[in-house]
């Protein structure tokens, strides 16, 4: 069995916090998105990785991911020269894939639980696709699926505008070399991509063998942005453990689970977990409440903080509350109470709540 994980795509990225970078680096509980999906495709023992990447932001992937040495896993990288749809990528990684098995997984999708069952299943019952279906309460947004009673698949649909239910398609899928012909098979969609959702329907008109699990556990689809804050908690939740290996000086109190990497300093403050805080930090006079994600290199002084999400180089300064907020890397909050005016430089598509 193989893997080929799509994290390529097309240049709209994930705005404001993208602007320079590829969405599947977004940080969640301060790690890639993408190394999530690496872990668990390996938990799966599966350690032959392609990596789908494009011109425009495949060189960060690769400075990100490296040889993928600290997974003990074998990754290729495939170029894809133009993001024309997930079917699209995996006829560019035919040389790879060659005649194995393989998870499909997208980049930028989460999901709570390890793919090892599904796998297991899919070879058991000699499948030739096996999909996850989610519930969901926007499925226009997604590949929707119609089921008849007894869990067969009746129909496929890639973002419909009257969906037949609520299934949607998570991006996570298992195929056999069987999806190579279905996807020769199909053309173009209205949006000018090659669907996967489309082969996989195609897999269904060949006789061949598609079945699909009900995805039990959260799923997080981090390229639908309003998801980033939200996947920062559950992942917290679900995975923080506690592990100091900074400075907590004796005026401090560390809560619950932290994780305070290394060269970082609590000076008297209070931080209540889960919360992880990066390299090179310093939180002086501070709050820090659940669900916070700090980055490295971060300044956080005279200021309370909870459920955001606080990327490298940042700074916040003198700020009595500050909830529920996404800060990019290397920006600067202050307060000056010299000034009742508002002094700001935000970057496009930014949103501040006064
Ligand atoms: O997240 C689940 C959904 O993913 C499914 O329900 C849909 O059926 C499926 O089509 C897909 O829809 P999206 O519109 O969310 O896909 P997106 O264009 O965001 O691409 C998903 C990932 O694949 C993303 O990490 C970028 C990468 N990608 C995408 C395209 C179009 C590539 O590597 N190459 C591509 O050509």
């Amino acid at each position: 069995m193989k893997a080929l994980i799509l994290s390529g795509g097309k240049g709209t990225r994930l705005r404001p916090l993208t602007y320079s970078g590829a969405k599947q680096l977004v940080p969640v509980a301060n790690r890639p998105i993408l190394f999530y999906c690496i872990d668990n495709i390996v938990n799966a023992g599966i350690k032959d990785i392609g990596i789908i990447i494009s011109p425009e932001t495949g060189e960060e992937i690769k400075e990100a991911v490296g040889n993928g040495k600290q997974w003990d896993a074998k990754i290729t990288y495939i170029p894809q020269d133009a993001p024309a749809g997930l079917a699209h990528a995996v006829k560019a990684a035919r040389g790879f894939l060659k005649n194995s098995p393989f998870v499909m997984y997208l980049g930028d999708n989460l999901i709570g639980t390890d793919i090892k069952k599904f796998v297991g299943d899919f070879i058991k019952k000699k499948s030739d696709a096996l999909i996850l279906l989610k519930e969901v309460e926007n499925p226009k947004q997604f590949g929707v699926a119609e089921v008849s009673g007894n869990g067969r698949i009746i129909r496929l649909i890639e973002k419909p505008e009257n969906p037949p239910s609520n299934l949607a398609l998570v991006g996570v899928y298992i195929f056999s070399f069987r999806i190579h012909k279905a996807i020769d098979r199909i053309s173009p969609s209205k949006r000018g991509e090659l669907e996967i959702t489309d082969a996989i329907q195609e897999l269904i008109y060949m006789g061949h063998h598609v079945k699909s699990s009900l995805l039990k556990t959260w799923w997080l689809d981090t390229g639908k942005k309003d998801d980033l804050l939200t996947a920062n908690a559950i992942v917290l939740d679900e995975w923080g453990k506690k592990n100091i290996r900074g400075t907590v000086d004796k005026l401090s109190k560390v809560l619950g689970r932290v994780m305070l990497n290394k060269n970082s300093i609590i000076k008297a403050s209070t931080i209540r977990g889960p919360v992880v805080i990066g390299e090179n930090t310093v939180i002086e006079n501070s709050f820090i409440g659940p669900h916070t994600s700090i980055g490295d290199d971060v300044r956080i002084i005279n200021s309370s903080i909870e459920h955001s999400v606080i990327m490298n180089g940042s700074e916040v300064l003198d700020i009595e509350r500050l909830e529920e907020s996404l800060i990019g890397r290397r920006v600067k909050i202050v307060k000056n109470s010299r000034h009742k005016a508002l002094r700001l430089m935000l970057g496009d598509d930014s949103v501040m709540e006064v």
